[in-house]
């Protein structure tokens, strides 16, 4: 199993300390949660903060922007050097043109849907996408309960992937622990978000080493 961490159960007072121990972990990529206060109901951090990370963290970004617009964004995540930008379905129009614009600006373009949104939505961009994030809980905030109906969408997304040729990753944010883990890991998921499993640990490197070996 991948695991991507979500900084947003971090220490933010102490944010060079828990890259340390973060870089000597086997997580395989940072999360960074961008919310804006208008597409989700919460604010977290901006550019500045991502900058200071993205200096920090030895380990591949996968900025996830809960953001109205997200496509004013691509120059700035791009100079970060991330590597996947995960734009939400629902913020978007021109799904098509901003995933090709993403790839254009050497980014791995992802699209993430909320937990209403369908599986179907995807049909005509999955091979378009390196990634589909599938939200397993309201996005907003950290510490929510996994929503059981994600299960059935990673089967269908899973079995969208096979028929179209799609070399797409299912990545899972919301809810993530040993045991949502388990059952995701069984329905197909390949990349594990965890925010608070992860950072609320006694000892955060050994959750990740725990999620990683889920299959
Ligand atoms: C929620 C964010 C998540 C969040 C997950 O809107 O997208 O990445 O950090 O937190 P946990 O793992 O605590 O549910
Ligand atoms: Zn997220």
């Amino acid at each position: 199993m991948l695991v991507a961490p979500s900084l947003l159960a971090a220490d933010f007072g102490n944010l060079e300390r828990e890259m340390q121990w973060f870089n000597a972990s086997q997580a395989d990529y940072l999360h960074l949660d961008v919310m804006d206060g208008v597409f989700v109901p919460n604010i977290s951090f901006g550019f500045p903060v991502l900058r200071h990370v993205a200096r920090l963290c030895r380990k591949p970004l996968d900025v996830h922007l809960m953001i109205v617009e997200p496509q004013k964004f691509i120059p700035q995540v791009a100079e970060l050097g991330a590597y996947y930008m995960n734009v939400h379905f629902e913020a978007l129009t021109h799904h098509h043109r901003v995933l090709q614009q993403i790839r254009e600006a050497g980014l791995h373009p992802a699209i993430t849907l909320c937990p209403s949104t369908p599986v179907s939505s995807l049909a005509d961009i999955i091979t378009d996408v390196d990634m589909v994030l599938l939200m397993s809980v309201n996005p907003g905030f950290g510490g929510q309960q996994f929503i059981p109906h994600t299960l059935d969408k990673v089967r269908q997304l899973r079995q969208l992937i096979r028929e179209s040729g799609s070399h797409a990753l299912i990545e899972i944010d919301g809810g993530v622990n040993l045991r949502t883990g388990q059952q995701l890991a069984e329905a197909g998921a390949d990349v594990l978000v965890a925010g608070s499993f992860v950072f609320g640990a006694d000892k955060p490197a050994e959750a990740i080493t725990a999620l990683k070996c889920l299959s």
